[in-house]
């Protein structure tokens, strides 16, 4: 289990929508922070392994700064309850996936929005089949959990 910077692996469905922008919302939000973390994305589903992150999740991940297009989506790996500190899923049905993987002692699970007041136990909506506005949305939800959840490992 890592002990001296904290370990964030990022969870939804397919890797390449939510959770790229979760951890590319996380990296910056980090750096601007002084947090030194190591950071990564997963999905539980395997359909989009080794895909660049959707072009639409491109884009707003452009739009607002950052260049996503070397990510590389994957599944979460058994060795991935050990190798992260925490395990932050997207939506539930995503964590309830999570709890039924994760050995004892390992990484803690949490949703992305239970960081943000107000927000406990809501999802960051799944953008996938929506317009592309809905990527907007998602950028704004992962960039207020990510802000949370940077200045709670501060803490
Ligand atoms: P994500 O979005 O979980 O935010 O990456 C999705 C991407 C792909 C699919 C569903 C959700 N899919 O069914 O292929």
């Amino acid at each position: 289990m890592p002990a001296d910077k904290p370990a964030i692996l990022f969870v939804c469905l397919g890797n390449i929508c939510r959770s790229p922008l979760a951890e590319a919302a996380f990296r910056i939000e980090a750096e601007r922070a002084g947090l030194e973390a190591e950071v990564d994305s997963a999905g539980t589903g395997a359909w989009h392994a080794g895909e660049s992150p959707d072009r639409r999740a491109q884009a707003v991940a452009r739009r607002n700064g950052v260049d996503i297009s070397d990510y590389r989506a994957r599944r979460v790996d058994p060795a991935d309850f050990h190798r992260f500190s925490h395990i932050v899923a997207l939506d539930g049905d995503n964590l309830a996936v999570l709890r039924r993987l994760r050995p004892q002692e390992g990484a803690a699970l949490s949703l992305l929005l239970d960081h943000v007041p107000g927000r406990r136990g809501e999802a960051v909506a799944d953008p996938y089949y929506g317009a592309d506005a809905g990527f907007d949305a998602t950028w704004a939800d992962v960039t207020l959990g990510a802000r949370h959840l940077v200045r709670a490992l501060k803490a």
